[in-house]
């Protein structure tokens, strides 16, 4: 279908609807138990609201950032999201490449349904993290984190926030599983690859712990973030742990429902591992404002998850394409109304309720 009359990511949920299965869209759609953090992810960046500044002298403008010395082309990165072929046939490989055209991150699955390194073939032009699910078999997770690095990958993101599935009623009504013949690729040899069984997957540690933190990062050179932090103690252990950087994440509202709204939970997190390392975070982001508040609260970057989804289901590699294309106009529209000129400039005191100590002194 064609996406190019579409005005913004919130349009084309609807339109992936209509294309789906019950069964798909349910899995991308629903949140846990009765949706509320599903819900106020979104919501609760709309209860933020700017000063900006005028007058800055900021027509020439740059979206670019470095993270652990890696350039991006903007502070938006691919979420991990697991299944891509059953949004489209080209899967995984056409939202790399939707990525990679316009330098931006993306991070891969271990639920993926192609394998890291299929991935890094269709796209060696792409820069790429790769999400871990930690197995409780370590000597196939340090083989996977091993052909991770090998193929290129730039860093692992270890999910913590999903030992075990939270409660998403719509799967349990639809007996949701990978349709055949999809099967999930980044499993241990011996794994049950399809269906049910991929999704439940008995294979992932659900006792994990800090020191699971440090076994990772003596297996692999590559900087390593704990994804799905929500409390600042938490923050301090995973750096404690060995961790170069944290992402704030309630995993799209899919697992604890009534956990707190990401972008409320990040200033916490901010106060107490800022100086020490990256933050990202994820959970809402739909318009190129909420990036600017996310940055102005202190994360270095954003993830992006369901709308990608909605634009590959509806127009594969072009769809995904016209989703980014649309957040990055509407970020830099957003620069250009608050006076930045770089994202450097994106600081607190664009935000409403902060306290100057003294006036800016402008440019
Ligand atoms: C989910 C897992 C796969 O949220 O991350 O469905």
């Amino acid at each position: 279908m064609d996406t190019s009359h579409l005005l913004n990511l919130r349009e084309f949920e609807p339109l992936a609807r209509g294309k789906l299965s019950q069964m798909i869209f349910d899995y991308y759609a629903s949140g846990a138990n009765d949706d509320v953090t599903l819900r106020e992810n979104e919501a609760a960046y709309q209860r933020i609201f700017m000063r900006p500044r005028m007058m800055a002298g900021n027509a020439a403008r740059s979206m670019n950032v470095s993270i652990f010395g890696q350039p991006m082309n903007a502070p938006i990165l691919i979420a991990p999201m697991a299944y891509m072929k059953m949004a489209h046939p080209d899967g995984e490989a056409a939202v790399a490449r939707a990525a990679a055209a316009r330098s931006l991150n993306m991070i891969v699955s271990t639920s993926a349904t192609m394998s890291v390194d299929e991935i890094a073939a269709a796209v060696p032009e792409g820069s790429r993290w790769f999400q871990l699910y930690l197995y409780k078999d370590r000597a196939a997770a340090r083989d996977l984190v091993g052909l991770v690095g090998a193929v290129g990958y730039q860093a692992i993101v270890l999910t913590v926030d999903r030992t075990y599935l939270g409660r998403r009623e719509p799967d349990i009504r639809n007996n949701f599983g990978l349709p055949p013949p999809l099967e999930v690729k980044n499993l241990p040899p011996d794994a049950t690859r399809d269906g049910l069984a991929a999704y439940v997957s008995p294979l992932f540690e659900d006792n994990l712990r800090w020191s699971d933190v440090e076994w990772l990062k003596s297996i692999t050179s590559l900087p390593v973030l704990v994804k799905g932090v929500l409390r600042g103690d938490d923050a301090r252990l995973a750096i404690a742990h060995g961790a170069d950087g944290v992402i704030v994440s309630n995993h799209g509202g899919r697992q604890l429902d009534t956990a707190i709204p990401a972008i409320d939970a990040l200033p916490e997190i901010v106060q107490a591992v800022g100086d020490e390392a990256e933050i990202l975070v994820d959970g809402g982001i739909r318009r190129g404002t909420d990036v600017m508040k996310a940055l102005a609260r202190g994360a270095k970057a954003v993830l992006l998850g369901r709308p990608v989804l909605w634009g590959l289901a509806l127009e594969g590699e072009v769809g995904v394409g016209r989703v980014l294309d649309l957040l990055l106009q509407e970020l830099d529209l957003a620069l250009a109304l608050n006076g930045c000129r770089s994202i450097e400039d994106v600081t607190p005191d664009l935000l409403a309720g902060y306290m100057p100590v003294r006036e800016s002194i402008g440019y």
